[in-house]
């Protein structure tokens, strides 16, 4: 996706890269030129964010105070708080989120996957983002920062 957006962004550039291929002196320059462009223009991209190629999601610095906890906070405490248990499930506070975690059950049901009930449920899902931050939080090792 992100590799195309940035292919589609220099489109007319490409078109005009193969009308000078012949000419092998130009391109190697040419490459690096729309390199920097892609740079200044936003292509650029460090490794989390290439992990999901969506420039358009901030996941650098993602902690569980500052980040994931106002998430679950809003969408999933009305159900998984420590008054509403629904499914024998709290989600209220680190200690009670790091076994959803390692047990895969956390990202299983927020991204929908097979095997997993679709959370929140009976809403739609999360925004693609706020998934791809706690992806990313957990990926950094689900740490109670
Ligand atoms: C409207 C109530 C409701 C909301 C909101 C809700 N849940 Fe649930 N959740 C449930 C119920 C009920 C179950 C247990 C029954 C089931 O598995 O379908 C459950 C089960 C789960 C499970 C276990 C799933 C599995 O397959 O093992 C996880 C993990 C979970 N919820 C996480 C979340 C997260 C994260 C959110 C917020 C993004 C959330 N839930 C929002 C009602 C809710």
């Amino acid at each position: 996706m992100e590799l195309l957006s940035c292919m589609l962004k220099n489109q007319t550039l490409d078109s005009f890269t193969m009308t000078i291929r012949s000419e092998s002196l130009f391109l190697p320059i040419f490459l690096l030129l729309i390199g920097s462009l892609s740079f200044h223009s936003g292509c650029y991209y460090d490794n989390e964010i290439d992990l999901y190629g969506d420039l358009g999601c901030d996941t650098v610095g993602v902690t569980y105070s500052g980040v994931v906890e106002p998430i679950l906070r809003n969408v999933c405490y009305s159900c998984h708080d420590e008054q509403n248990n629904f499914g024998g499930i709290t989600l209220e506070g680190y200690d009670k989120v790091l076994p959803f975690v390692q047990d895969g059950s956390l990202l299983g049901s927020i991204k929908r996957e097979d095997g997993y009930a679709p959370m929140p449920q009976n809403q739609g899902p999360l925004p693609e983002c706020d998934i791809q931050k706690i992806e990313v939080w957990i990926l950094d090792g689900a740490q109670d920062n």
